[in-house]
């Protein structure tokens, strides 16, 4: 058996076509692709607006520029996501204020999120502040993890009672829906993610959806460079070069072709693994909340001896990864404010293994890491 990835892209369609007719036409910065994948990712989403940036850590870093959120400002992160999420908002230099993981969910613990709002913040002039430092809580980046999403309208209902913006980082989730909508239509922005191990693919890429025609404007804006003059060098505040360029939207909008047999391809992955593998004591699987349909973009399972699994796995040149460390563990987050009952994300972070899952995946293949974490636990 040779080698199994453990999520590769998966380019069999019009990638090469699209990427030559761009060059082609010599519109690199700009260009019809551009246009066009952000057109699909309108239809696919349903959001009004989408601009392609350069990467889903510039989707993030704009969706809090464009939200003012601003120095000492505290903006609410679970504390298991990818680090991006956190970084961006030191970008703008405001606080993450990290709140645990829900033990089935995996999501940000609506539960604790409530308790805490309740507890330890006070309003003043309409705005949430935090008790005991003072500090404004002005957003929250809620994290689609995995492509699971928690209870929408409970969290919506928790941001409009305190005045707190809603963002989605929903870099992983394209393909995921609440109750019929997508992921990242929720809040006033969402964010995706085109990196190469994402469910669609430009190599390096991302886009801010929006419904909101002012936010749409700045974003475009702030995206390149805030030039105002056509011709003249007219800049009215800093801005930032974090464009989505024409031959990378080429290949994404050939792999939009493709999304929805993606996400089939995912779900029946997942439910494969799930099957097969829920014989195992002590193996978790994430549970997908209550009128959500996942993408499952990344299969994880929570297993005693995660680390030695994952050593074991290699042998048999299986890829696998652990979960993310929790963010209040890694050293630039170590003195923020975490909220936590019952650490649920250090125990959920330390068992969690991340199983090949490609698209391209083969059935052979995953018979095969089935048989091989089977044998190491029964
Ligand atoms: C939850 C989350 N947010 C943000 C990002 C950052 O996206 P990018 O790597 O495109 O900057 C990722 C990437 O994996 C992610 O998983």
């Amino acid at each position: 058996m040779n080698s199994i990835p453990l999520c590769e892209p998966n380019l069999a369609g019009n990638e090469w076509t699209y990427v030559k007719e761009s060059l082609d036409s010599n519109w690199l910065s700009g260009g019809s692709y551009l246009r066009a994948f952000e057109k699909s990712m309108c239809e696919y989403t349903g959001a009004v607006y989408a601009i392609g940036v350069s990467s889903g850590t510039s989707a993030l870093h704009i969706a809090l520029l464009v939200n003012k959120i601003e120095k000492n400002d505290l903006v609410i992160v679970p504390n298991l996501t990818f680090i991006a999420t956190a970084n961006a908002v030191t970008y703008v230099g405001a606080e993450p204020l990290l709140i645990d993981i829900d033990s089935k969910t995996w999501l940000l613990d609506l539960d604790v999120l409530d308790e805490f709002l309740t507890t330890q913040t006070y309003q003043k002039n309409n705005y949430c502040y935090y008790h005991k430092s003072k500090q404004r809580i002005k957003a929250i980046v809620l994290v689609h993890l995995l492509g699971n999403m928690p209870d929408m309208e409970r969290l919506l209902s928790l941001t409009q009672r305190y005045n707190i913006e809603l963002i989605e980082d929903a870099a992983g989730s394209l393909g995921s829906f609440y109750k019929g909508k997508h992921a990242g239509t929720f809040g006033s922005v969402g964010t995706f993610s085109f990196n190469s191990n994402k469910i669609i693919t430009t190599a390096g890429g991302g886009m801010v959806i929006t419904d909101d025609a002012l936010i749409a404007q700045q974003v475009k804006h702030l995206i390149t460079q805030a030039k105002t003059g056509t011709i003249e060098y007219l800049h009215d505040q800093i801005g930032y070069n974090y464009r989505l360029v024409n031959p990378l939207a080429a290949i994404g909008l050939a792999q939009m072709e493709y999304l929805n047999s993606f996400v089939t391809k995912k779900q029946k992955i997942a439910a494969y693994y799930t099957q097969e593998l829920s014989t195992i004591p002590n193996l978790g699987f994430q549970t997908i909340s209550p009128g959500v349909n996942s993408n499952f973009w990344h299969f994880v399972i929570t297993v005693p001896n995660s680390r030695k699994l994952i050593q074991y796995l290699a042998e048999f040149k299986i890829e696998t990864r652990p979960l993310w460390i929790p963010i209040q563990e890694l050293p630039a987050f170590k003195n923020n404010v975490y909220i936590s009952k019952n650490h649920t994300t250090a125990g959920v972070a330390n068992k969690g293994i991340m199983l090949p899952c490609s698209t391209s995946i083969t059935q052979e293949q995953l018979a095969f890491v089935v048989k091989k974490i089977k044998s190491f636990y029964l």
